[in-house]
Parts: C-alpha cells; structure tokens; sequence
C-alpha cells in the first residue's frame, strides 16, 4: 500500500501514512510562469496498490486538476489499483438544480473523479449522501463528527447540548449526541439562492446556564454558526462552542463567529486551517485498511 499525499493534503496525507505504515511516494510540483504545472511522482509504484489524498477545498479548480492529473498518472504508471481520498468534497452543496437552469456542479466533478481512472472513492461527512448514489465505482463517506464529540467529552464537555445549524445536517447533532448524551436538537435555516443570504430561523432550547455544541460540515463565511451562537447565547447558554468537519473560514468567518460569542472553533485536518484540532487520520487510515486500498 503507498500513500501518495497530495499538494492540498501534505500533512495528512503523512499523517494517514504513518498510522498505516504505508510507504510515502511524494509528489513533486513544478509550476510554470503561466500558472501551469507539472506533477511527477518521486518513486515507482508498478503494480502497487495506490492511495491518492487530495482535499479539494479553495482553491478548488487547482485542487480538483491536481487530483484528477495524480490519478489518470498513477494509473498510467502502472499503479493496480487507485483508492482517491477527498476528505472535502468540492461543489458538495451544489448537488441539485436549485434555480433552472443551474449546472449540478457535483454531478460534473464526480463524473470526472470517475474519468480519471479513480477505482475507490473515499470522503468524510459528504454534505448531502445522495451525491453518493452518482458514483458507480465503490465510495466510502467517514464521518468525523464522533472524533469531533470525544474531543469535546476530554475537554471537559461531557453532558454538552448538540445542535446541528440545519434540519438537514441533524445527524451530526444525532451522533455528537451517542457521544456527549447532553441532548441534542436543530434549527431551521433559508437561504435565499439569488443573495446567497441565510435567515436562521428563531428557536428556543432548554439550554441556559448549559455548554452547547454547534456543529456542522462545512464553516465557509461562518453566517449560519455565528448566527447561531448568537441566538444560543440570548438563550442563557453558559458557553457555546462551534465545531466542523470542513473549516474552509473564508475571509472574516472566525472573527465573526468569536465575536458572536462562541468561545472557541474546532475543526478537523479536511482542510487546511487554524482550527484543526482533531485529525482525521485515526478514521481514515481504519477505513483503508478495512477495505484493503
Ligand atoms: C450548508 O448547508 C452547510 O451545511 C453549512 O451550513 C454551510 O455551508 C455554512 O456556510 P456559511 O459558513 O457560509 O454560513
């Protein structure tokens, strides 16, 4: 078994290498003066199984190329088998035509994971399972919302209420709950598709004087956790934090979640971040050994 870590995914790339003891070829990056690059492999891999980790958080279109060109490489040099690890899958949320007319932009990137050779697809916490049922070779969908939790319970946090920002994302609060067992609930959350606003509708919870959780699978510009947060605190919570899969914290995002009131932001490795607290190599590496990738 070789790990390949990707540009995007250096760090956890090794990481998932060491937990598996899995010999690392890495990747070496030329980039042109006019953006273009060459990717070459540092060592041979004839016949080997090999395990591809690129996230495909921003920038996306050079994290997406690069994974797709490391992929149709790999299997061009003869690897046996190519497992693709995407911890953060790009265009997640654009998994339906929500205005006519809209490109299913998930539609067009699973189609080219699946072009470039890909024979397992493995991500963590996919931002809608349907997306899944696009695939027509193998996938493996992690989550990490129980590494997330356990975290949480050694930090003293045993007993915490979840909340999930969105009825649709109430299995993260569901399974932070198997793991805190303070309770769990969600709220209702709009977005309107031509602003890209949201509106968090208002909700009351039996949460004052308590520690409340947030979590979700994605913090992009961080509207829907600091919105949140702000209605939990109204609420008397005692202390409020704010936790994700996928912290992408685009521009401002951390400072307006902090100043909402959360008192601290844990993520995982997915993506880069200044946030993650919680690797996701422990979940990873225990599922590529279970499939034999
Ligand atoms: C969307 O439904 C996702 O689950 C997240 O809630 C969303 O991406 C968060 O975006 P933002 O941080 O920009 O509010």
């Amino acid at each position: 078994m070789i790990v390949v870590p990707g540009p995007a995914s250096q760090n956890l790339g090794k990481k998932i290498a060491e937990t598996l003891n899995a010999r690392i070829v890495p990747v070496d990056l030329k980039t042109f003066p006019d953006g273009e690059y060459c990717l070459r492999f540092e060592d041979d891999f004839k016949n080997e199984k090999v395990i591809v980790v690129q996230s495909t958080g921003p920038p996306q279109d050079t994290n997406i190329l690069q994974l797709l060109i490391m992929i149709d490489a790999a299997k061009d040099l003869g690897a046996k088998k190519v497992t693709a690890v995407v911890p953060y899958l790009a265009f997640a949320r654009q998994d339906k035509r929500f205005l006519p007319g809209e490109a299913i932009s998930v539609a067009t990137f699973v189609k080219l994971i699946e072009a470039s050779g890909t024979d397992h697809f493995l991500t963590v916490n996919i931002h809608a399972k349907d997306t899944l049922k696009r695939f027509s070779i193998p996938t493996e969908n992690l989550s990490a919302i129980t590494l997330l939790a356990e975290h949480f319970k050694t930090q003293g946090l045993d007993g915490a209420f979840s909340l999930s920002p969105d009825k649709g994302a109430i299995k993260l609060a569901e399974e932070a709950n198997q793991v805190l067992g303070g309770d769990y609930g969600w709220l209702r959350k709009k977005r309107n598709r031509f602003t890209g606003e949201i509106q968090v509708e208002e909700k009351s919870f039996n949460v004052k004087g308590r520690d409340v959780i947030v979590f979700d699978d994605i913090i992009s510009t961080g509207g829907t956790i600091a919105k949140a947060v702000k209605m939990l605190k109204t609420q008397g919570a005692r202390r409020v934090y704010a936790a994700c899969v996928h912290p992408l914290l685009i521009g401002e995002a951390k400072q307006k979640i902090m100043q909402n009131g959360a008192e601290e932001i844990v993520g995982t490795d997915s993506v880069p971040s200044s946030v993650r607290t919680v690797s996701l190599a422990p979940v990873i590496a225990e599922a590529l050994a279970r499939i034999g990738a």
